[in-house]
């Protein structure tokens, strides 16, 4: 006889406090896109052992070199592009038209929430496939969706001032889109915040589950393993993110 998996009773509980909540606020991570393919950034196989995204995803870098910058981005657009939403996502998606209300503050830039139909999802730290101009030119708009794989030129130019293009991306040291940040304001209002595979250590989004408890909210974290938010949190589920979300 297989043993019952550590989180279920937890995910009893996540249950019914599922089933009461008027206002749900989920803040995902890349530990959401794991076991869809999608490299992790701090975990096993992250992608910053192989890379150093440190060095990679600050506008330094780009000034710098905006050609290695870029064949990083090409790479995870082609990466990304493969990947399909998980049971994870599915399960945040049907949330999302269940609950009276609903948001998913997400960190990821790999579109893989919009994929699963998920409503009402604000991005963080931008999308793997919006582009901008990198000179901010006066023709361009500030941001718009190009998701042509693969790039038709390396690296990408402006298609009004033939300037440098970026990825539509927040780098390191760079500001969260205000939009983002309001919608994330009205949001930590909740009654419940579920947190998932997120490392909790880059900010402000690892500071939204505090804001949400003070707020009081219940919170709850489903992480593959233990981090700073499990002892912060009322309710932590240690394990897979697609099987327990599967389970409920
Ligand atoms: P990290 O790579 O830092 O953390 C991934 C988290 O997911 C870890 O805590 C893992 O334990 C957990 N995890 C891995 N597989 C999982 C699974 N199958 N189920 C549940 N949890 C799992 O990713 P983030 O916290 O999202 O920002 O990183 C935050 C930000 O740091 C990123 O958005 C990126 C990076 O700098 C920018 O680029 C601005």
């Amino acid at each position: 006889m297989t043993p019952n998996p550590p989180w279920q009773e937890a995910v009893g509980e996540l249950k019914s406090r599922l089933a009461r909540s008027r206002k749900l606020t989920v803040v995902t991570g890349a530990g959401i896109s794991a076991a869809s393919g999608v490299p992790t950034f701090r975990g096993e196989g992250g992608l910053w052992r192989q890379y150093r995204a440190t060095d990679l995803a600050t506008p330094e870098a780009f000034r710098q070199d905006p050609q290695l910058v870029w064949e990083f981005y090409a790479w995870r657009r082609e990466l990304v592009s493969q990947c399909h939403p998980n049971p994870a996502h599915l399960a945040v998606a049907a949330w999302s038209r269940r609950q009276p209300e609903f948001t998913c503050i997400t960190q990821n830039v790999d579109g893989l929430h919009e994929a699963a139909g998920t409503r009402n999802v604000v991005r963080f730290h931008g999308s793997l496939w919006e582009m901008q101009c990198a000179e901010a030119c006066r023709d361009a708009p500030s941001s718009w969706e190009d998701r042509r794989e693969p790039l038709p030129e390396m690296p990408p130019r402006c298609p009004y001032c033939r300037g440098l293009l970026r990825p539509g991306v927040v780098w390191f040291g760079e500001a969260i889109p205000s939009a983002a940040l309001q919608a994330a304001q009205q949001a930590v209002l909740c009654d419940l915040m579920v947190v998932i595979g997120t490392a909790s250590q880059v900010y402000p989004a690892a500071s939204l589950v505090d804001a949400a408890a003070t707020h009081g909210a219940y919170t709850v974290e489903i992480n593959a393993e233990t981090t700073p938010a499990t002892s912060r949190v009322n309710l932590a589920l240690t394990g897979p993110a697609e099987q327990i979300l599967a389970d409920l």
